[in-house]
This record gives C-alpha cells, sequence and structure tokens, in this order.
C-alpha cells in the first residue's frame, strides 16, 4: 500500500500565489525611490541603483548609493543619539523593542512578500521562517533590555554599531544585528545588502512608528563601498558583519589597531553527518531543510552529505526520488519549494563550481525540472564522486547544490567533517543517543543539530570556529557582543619599559667548556635548547648580569605549537582533573615562593615581590576554582527538545605575556587558557623573562602534561608575529603595552581569522581580579558550541 507520503507526491497542485498587491502598494507610495534613513529623516534620493526582482528581471524600485558624507551624518546622528538611548534604562528601551516585535507582526505579510519579491526566496520561508523569527528577536531582546541593569551590571553598551549584512537572510540578518544593539543601549549605523534593502527600508517606517528616537538606527544603503566607510570610520566602536569569509578578512585587517570591537560572522561548509542507524527518511527531510532551504545560499546550508558506507545507495537512492518532487518555480506560490537565486551573478558563480566537478569527473545529478525563461535560476543538484580535495567538496558555493561522500566509521566521520577550514554548523543524524553526544563535540563548529536541521531561536547562540568567523548572535553571550565590562574604563596606561631591560641577541659564550647557565626554552615539556643557538642576556633593576635565556625562533615556535597540538589529551581530561593540577601548580609555587619573590625582586626593583607571588598563587586558585564551574547552558527554545551550550576551549592559544608583574601577568593569561582546556604557547616577558623559566621545574613537578603549556622566550615583536602568522594557532592574546604589536598580530590573524585579545598600548592592574579575571577573560579562552537535540519526534 503506497504511504501517505507518496500519494501527496503523485498529486498535482494548482499554483497558489500569494498577492503582492500590497507590497506593490507600498513601493508606489514610496515612489519607488528611497534616499537614506538617518536621524529619523529621510535624504532626498541621491545617486540611485536598481533593486530588482530576481524571479523575473523587473526592477523594483531605485536605492541611493550612500557616500562617504553619508555614512559621517549616520555616524554622527547615532552618536548624538546614544547617550539619551543609554539613559532611557533598561524599561525605557524595552517598550521600544516590544512595540517593534508587535509592529513586525502586524506587518509581517507585507514584510514576507516584501521579501520575496526583493530576494526570490520562497514566500513559505519569509512568512513562516524568517518572519516569525524576527519577531521573536525583538522579543527576546526586549526581554534583555528589561534585565540588563540586573543581568548585566558590570557592563556598559559599546557605543556607536556599525553593521553589514548580507542578501540571504536580509530582515532576518537586520533583526540579529540590530535588536541585541539596541537592547544594550547601542544606537547604531545599519547597511543592508545591494541586492536587497527593501525590507530595511520598511523596517525604517516601523522605527519611527514604534517611537525610536532620532539617530538610534540609521540605516545608509549602496554597495561595498559604504560597507568600507563604515568600517574605517573613527567614530565607530564596534563592527558586526555577515559575509563572505573574504570580507571578513578585510575588515579584520582593516580594524587592526583601531581597537574597534569585531564579530564576524562568516561562510560555511557544514557537514551532514549520516550514520547507518539513522531514521532514513527523516534525514532525507533534513537535507532538504538543510541544502534546498533558500536555494542553498545560506552559510550553515548542510552542503556536505557525509554518509555510512552500509547505508550509502540506499540513502542516495532516497534522496534523488525526493529530489524529484522538488517544487521549483514563481517564490510567491505557496507551494513551492525552491524559489530564485538572488542574482545572475550568484547563478554564474554556481555555475562554474558545477562545471568544474563534471570537468573533474564527478557524476552531477539533477532531477528534471523545468526552469522559469526569465530571472536566476538553478535546479536542485547532487554531486557524487568528488575528491575530499575537490573544489566543490571545499569551497563554499551557496547554491542548491550538494556534494555527498561516503565514512566507514565514526572517527572517519569526524575527519571528514572536519577537513575544511570553515566551522559553522553541522548536522548528525543516528538514533543512538549515545554515539550522537560522542560526536558532537568533536566537530569544530559553533552549532551542531542532532537529527534536525536549520534550527534557530534568539536564545541559543549562533555563530562559528575557524575561518567562519566569531562572534555570536543570539542569547547571553550575543549580548555581551554589545557590552564593554566597566573594569576596562579604568584600565592604566601600560608601563614603559627601560630599552636597556630589553636586549638584543647575542651569540652562544664562546667557551667551549664554560658551564651554560642559559635557560632553555620549554617545548612539549622538556627544556629545549633554542633552534638559532643564541641566546640573549637578561640583567636586573640596577643594571647587572643575572642570567641569559634562549633566543626562541620561528623554528621554535613551529615545535612548540606541534606539541601543543600532541598535548590533545589536556582538552579531553575532566575539569576536575584540570582544576587539580591548577592547585598543585600553586602549591608547589608557594613552597618556593622566597625563591620567585627574590628573582622578581632581582629583576624589576620591586619591593612587593612577596605580593606577586601570593597574587599568583591566589590567581592559580581561582583559576582551579573557575575550571570546573565554568559551565554551558540548557536552553528550552519554542520546540519539543532542548539546547544544550556548552563552553569549548579554542584549541591552541599563543600568548605573549606583559612586562610588568611578570609573574602575575604570566599566570593570569596562562592559567585561564588551561583551565578551560586550550593548551599554550607563551612569550613571556621579554624585559622580565626568568620568573617564567623557573617555573619549568614546578610544571614538572604538579603533573602538567608535557605540552600543555609551551614557554619561548626571546624578542616579542618577532616571536608575536610568527605566533599571528601561523596557520595551525586557534587564538593569540598579546598584553605587553605594544599598540603597534598588537595591530599588527590582529592583522597577521586575518589570514587564518584566529581570534584574537590584545591590550593596546594599555595595561591592566594584575591585581585586580576586575581587569585581569572573571567571566570576560574565560570568554576570551572559550567559544560557545550549541548542540541542538530534539526529542519525542
Ligand atoms: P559580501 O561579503 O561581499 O557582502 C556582504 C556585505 O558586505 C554586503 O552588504 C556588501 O555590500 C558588504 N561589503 C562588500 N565589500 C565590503 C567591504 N570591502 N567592506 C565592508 N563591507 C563590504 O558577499 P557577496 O558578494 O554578496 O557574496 C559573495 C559570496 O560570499 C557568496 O557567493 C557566498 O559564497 C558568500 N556569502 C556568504 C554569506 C554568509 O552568510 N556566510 C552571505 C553572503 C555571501
Amino acid at each position: 500500500m503506497p504511504t501517505i507520503k507518496e500519494i501527496l507526491n503523485t498529486m498535482e497542485y494548482g499554483p497558489a500565489p500569494e498577492s503582492q498587491k500590497e507590497a506593490q502598494a507600498w513601493l508606489d507610495q514610496r515612489g519607488r525611490a528611497f534616499g537614506l534613513f538617518i536621524d529619523n529623516q529621510w535624504t532626498a534620493p541621491g545617486e540611485l541603483f536598481a533593486s530588482q526582482n530576481p524571479a523575473d528581471g523587473s526592477k523594483l524600485a531605485d536605492l541611493t548609493q550612500g557616500s562617504a558624507a553619508d555614512v559621517d551624518a549616520a555616524v554622527a546622528a547615532a552618536r548624538r543619539a546614544q547617550p539619551g538611548w543609554q539613559a532611557l534604562g533598561g524599561h525605557g528601551r524595552a517598550k521600544v523593542l516590544y512595540a517593534i516585535a508587535r509592529l513586525m507582526q502586524k506587518h509581517s505579510r507585507l514584510f514576507a512578500v516584501l521579501e520575496t519579491l526583493d530576494n526570490g526566496k520562497t514566500i513559505r520561508e519569509t512568512r513562516d521562517i524568517d518572519l516569525p523569527l524576527v519577531a521573536r528577536h525583538f522579543y527576546y531582546h526586549a526581554g534583555w533590555a528589561q534585565l540588563q541593569a540586573e543581568e548585566f551590571a558590570d557592563h556598559r553598551p559599546v557605543g556607536v554599531v556599525g553593521q553589514i549584512v548580507p542578501w540571504n537572510f536580509p530582515l532576518l540578518m537586520l533583526a540579529w544585528k540590530i535588536a541585541p544593539a539596541l537592547a544594550a543601549g547601542n544606537t547604531v549605523v545599519f547597511k543592508p545588502a545591494e541586492f536587497t534593502s527593501l525590507t530595511a527600508m520598511l523596517f525604517a517606517d516601523i522605527c519611527v512608528q514604534a517611537g525610536v528616537p532620532a539617530g538610534v538606527v540609521n540605516i545608509v544603503t549602496g554597495d561595498g563601498r559604504v560597507g568600507e566607510a563604515i568600517v574605517k570610520h573613527e567614530g565607530i566602536d564596534k563592527l558586526a558583519f555577515t559575509g563572505s569569509t573574504e570580507v571578513g578578512r578585510l575588515i579584520r585587517q582593516a580594524t587592526a589597531g583601531s581597537g574597534k570591537k569585531l564579530s564576524l560572522e562568516l561562510g560555511g561548509k557544514s557537514p551532514f553527518i549520516v550514520f547507518e542507524d539513522a531514521d532514513l527518511d527523516a534525514a532525507v527531510e533534513g537535507l532538504v531543510d538543510s541544502i534546498w532551504f533558500n536555494q542553498g545560499q545560506v552559510c550553515c546550508a548542510g552542503s556536505r552529505l557525509l554518509v555510512q558506507e552500509s547505508v550509502e545507495k540506499k540513502f542516495l537512492a532516497k534522496l534523488r526520488a525526493r529530489m524529484q518532487t522538488l517544487t521549483l518555480g514563481s517564490p510567491l506560490d505557496k507551494g513551492m519549494d525552491i524559489g530564485a537565486l538572488v542574482d545572475p551573478v550568484q547563478k554564474q558563480r554556481i555555475e562554474g563550481l558545477v562545471q568544474s566537478a563534471r570537468d573533474e569527473g564527478c557524476e552531477v545529478y539533477q532531477p528534471a525540472c523545468e526552469l522559469p525563461a526569465n530571472g536566476s535560476w538553478f535546479p536542485p543538484t547532487l554531486i557524487t564522486g568528488a575528491s575530499t580535495a575537490a573544489a566543490v567538496a571545499q569551497a563554499e558555493i551557496f547554491g542548491p547544490v550538494l556534494v555527498a561522500m561516503s565514512f566507514r566509521t565514526p572517527p572517519e566521520a569526524v575527519q571528514l567533517a572536519n577537513n575544511t577550514v570553515y566551522g559553522l554548523a553541522s548536522c548528525v543524524w543516528t538514533e543512538n543517543i549515545s554515539l550522537a553526544l560522542d560526536v558532537a563535540p568533536q566537530i569544530k563548529a559553533g552549532v551542531v543539530w542532532i537529527n534536525t536541521a536549520n534550527q534557530f531561536d534568539a536564545a541559543c547562540g549562533f555563530g562559528g570556529y575557524r575561518e567562519s568567523g566569531y562572534g555570536r548572535e543570539g542569547g547571553r553571550e550575543g549580548m555581551y557582543e554589545y557590552m564593554v565590562p566597566v573594569s576596562e574604563d579604568a584600565r592604566p596606561a601600560a608601563p614603559v619599559i627601560d630599552a636597556q631591560a630589553k636586549p638584543a641577541k647575542a651569540a652562544a659564550a664562546a667557551d667551549p667548556f664554560a658551564i651554560d647557565r642559559t635557560a632553555k626554552l620549554y617545548i612539549g615539556g622538556k627544556q629545549a635548547r633554542p633552534d638559532g643557538a643564541y641566546s640573549r642576556a637578561i640583567h636586573g633593576a640596577d643594571g647587572k648580569f643575572i642570567a641569559e635565556v634562549g633566543e626562541g625562533n620561528r623554528k621554535d615556535i613551529r615545535n612548540a605549537v606541534e606539541a601543543a597540538h600532541k598535548a590533545g589529551g589536556w582538552t579531553k581530561a575532566t575539569s576536575h582533573n584540570r582544576a587539580q593540577v591548577l592547585y598543585y601548580i600553586a602549591e608547589n609555587l608557594a613552597a618556593r615562593g622566597e625563591e620567585f619573590a627574590a628573582r622578581i625582586s632581582a629583576m624589576t626593583g620591586s619591593k612587593n615581590a612577596e605580593k606577586e607571588v601570593q597574587a599568583s598563587i591566589e590567581r592559580l586558585f581561582y583559576y582551579a576554582a573557575w575550571a570546573d564551574k565554568y559551565d554551558g547552558l540548557a536552553h528550552q527554545p519554542p520546540m519539543h527538545g532542548i539546547t544544550v551550550a556548552l563552553n569549548e576551549p579554542l584549541g591552541v592559544i599563543g600568548i605573549v605575556c606583559p612586562n610588568e608583574a611578570p609573574l602575575l601577568g604570566f599566570i593570569s593569561l596562562v592559567a585561564p587558557a588551561i583551565a578551560l582546556g586550550n593548551r599554550v604557547v607563551v612569550v613571556p616577558s621579554e624585559a622580565h623573562p626568568l620568573s617564567a623559566t623557573d617555573l619549568y621545574q614546578i610544571f614538572d613537578t604538579s603533573d602538567l602534561p608535557g605540552g600543555v603549556v609551551n614557554i619561548v622566550t626571546g624578542s616579542a615583536d618577532e616571536l608575536a608575529r610568527t605566533l599571528a602568522s601561523h596557520g595551525d594557532i586557534d587564538a593569540i592574546w598579546r598584553h605587553d603595552g605594544s599598540a603597534e604589536g598588537c595591530a599588527e598580530v590582529e592583522k597577521l590573524s586575518a589570514a587564518t581569522l584566529k581570534r584574537t585579545w590584545t591590550g593596546g598600548a594599555k595595561g591592566r592592574d594584575w591585581y585586580s581580579t576586575a581587569q585581569s579575571g572573571g567571566r570576560a577573560v574565560l570568554a576570551h579562552a572559550s567559544q560557545v558550541k550549541n548542540i541542538w537535540i530534539p526529542y519525542g519526534v
């Protein structure tokens, strides 16, 4: 007997178009030409460009290409408005955000139709997914505004925020950006994508109706030049960008050294893993939602199918059969699964990549499907037989194109899943919960959907690992992106270090028979001679020679990074276990406290060396305490299930330590990093490195596994440069008071989009827990992974 689905699949549906009358009337009413929305006023339309309906190529309206002067005006308006918006208080802002949410719901059909006309995505998606999520985002953040004084008492808004979004979810990305920024008390200069700005224009009207004060939301349309002007504007305190990894990299480079806070949500090549015991029919439906949702123009699209070999044939047969039933056509037709691509440019890009697969001998399957004559269309496509290195297996295609591969064992699935520079999302399909929860933490991605796909909620943070960017949108962690700890405002200037205290390298002692007292490097739990066989003399505060330390170079850093990667067992160790090691280090340091104090005082002339040792011991206790308490959260989004937010370590962190407080500064950076399971390559204080080299024996006797902490002494500038350029480091922290040095590592970090935490020219009160401890520091050492686990379905 045929199943209900089979019967439904054989039924013919007539067209069911959604009316576009209201949307067209709104465009007419606005004269089909838009200026910019600055200070709650519309500027007169300026240099114009057309916005088209990608489903038929017809022109919808003209938009203004903003200029640098327009961006200036928008930033000035936002700056004027910010203190008043902040002073309005949490409840005042909550009321405005609530009013926006209500109005978005009231006008949701108009927004949905306008979005479909402008973007080409189906009305089913704009109506049932985008708009409900938009409203939910404003409601949820109205809540954070209300609770801000209580829940974020030790934070303040960043100030004026620049926000740049792509064209694939125009209104949803607007909501993801504007709602948290406003909730936290910031004002914004927002740039929609040039292909899809119309719903942002309608949103401006909603802001006025909702009582958003003038200057709080400013919208400047135009292409990448407007984006660039926002990125480079000195009046912007924070940038939030969603778009291609390529532009994300440019933005990281352009903002290096500017002190602007930055969050980047970039591309992806997300794996969709199907184990042999999965509910295969459900997994096929999940895949449809994953790769053919929004024509595959989704940063978290499940674009790489990894299916267990034992069920590969069966699964692909089901998939091909399902592909034949996908409907493609007018996006306003409520029965359509697949709409139009955003622009002919996107179509060409997709065609090029699919052709490359054909050229490489892959099998390209496309169901028979009639494409409309006008507009930009591409049929659902399945590619098999691609090698893991093929362009289609590595590049973000951003179209309705799935690349399928098979695996034999769970470890192989994980290895293939992580064989990408990206790390945005992933799906795991299996009926075995133990297998699912074993695999999920091993996937390097910010989101894991178990037996579901493309679920989003305002309460659950969204964002990437690796070259998918950093920062989260949604949830508590998303709010922190729009705030600054108030303790940051009290940071002192970095102390000026006497140039004499940073001696240049010297050749190793000429006398081959002299006993070498040079402190070596510490790599993989062993003392290692520096590769270059050079050392540098360290002098005390009185100018007298104390000792020599090794002059580390590029090769030493390479060895240290390799050793850190080999120490992956530390990340898998229990947090209890890591805490025990930190306590043990503290205990052993206490036992040799006098010796360490004497060393500090000899190097720096400090009269408070004992205090520094005591504070270091306390800091070790502090992070040992945190190691098993920095727990994640269990969210209950509007679905039958839970979303578990885990605070995961970043991996390998390069750390350049401050010169002041040579022991406490070192401990204050290394301890939180390793407490959460990271491994580190540390460049200790360049001027006073001996407190760090004296720690080797303490580490050796405290059960710290080799490779967890690696120490390379030498030139902070040179070693920082090498760390920041290294392809296999996940984050770099620099806190030695060098503004130029911090700018340089930020710039170099762009190549592989490492996370950065830099202090610029400012120092830090290393004795103050407010400035040098707390969740803000732990957040730098971790990234949130959200694992979605529906149940009972
Ligand atoms: P894009 O990254 O160039 O554009 C995104 C936004 O950034 C737009 O508002 C654009 O005007 C702006 N922009 C462009 N250049 C800029 C610059 N130098 N400085 C500041 N802002 C700038 O993405 P595009 O060209 O629309 O799409 C190209 C490819 O990027 C797609 O085929 C896709 O592979 C990927 N993409 C990924 C997205 C994601 O969500 N991960 C979103 C959009 C595109």
